[in-house]
């Protein structure tokens, strides 16, 4: 099944399969985000506010929290876009400042 994935400040809307994570998912339509480990949950630059859709998203992990835990801008909108895996719409906004 496939999800809208609405990218801001870009507006841009992409589609992603369940299960694709939405740094995969921006990454496949060309929308930046940075994403300095790969991928692999270490390193917090992929940091996102999920604006709508919080709640389709898979729950965070101790790790993923302790990460967003030291960013200044965390809120309780913020994800790491490399953890997060899709299972319905999204509105999500990358920060402008890492
Ligand atoms: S890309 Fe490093 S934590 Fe997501």
């Amino acid at each position: 099944m496939k999800s809208k994935l609405h990218f801001l400040p870009e507006a841009r809307t992409v589609e992603a399969e369940t299960g694709t994570t939405i740094l995969d998912a921006a990454l496949e339509a060309d929308i930046d985000i940075y994403h300095d480990c790969g991928g692999n949950g270490a390193c917090s630059t992929c940091h996102i506010q999920v604006l709508e859709g919080m709640e389709t998203l898979n729950d965070k992990t101790e790790d993923e929290l302790d990460l967003l835990g030291d960013l200044e801008n965390c809120n309780e909108s913020s994800r790491l876009a490399c953890q997060c895996q899709v299972n319905g719409d999204l509105i999500i906004e990358i920060p402008v400042s890492r």
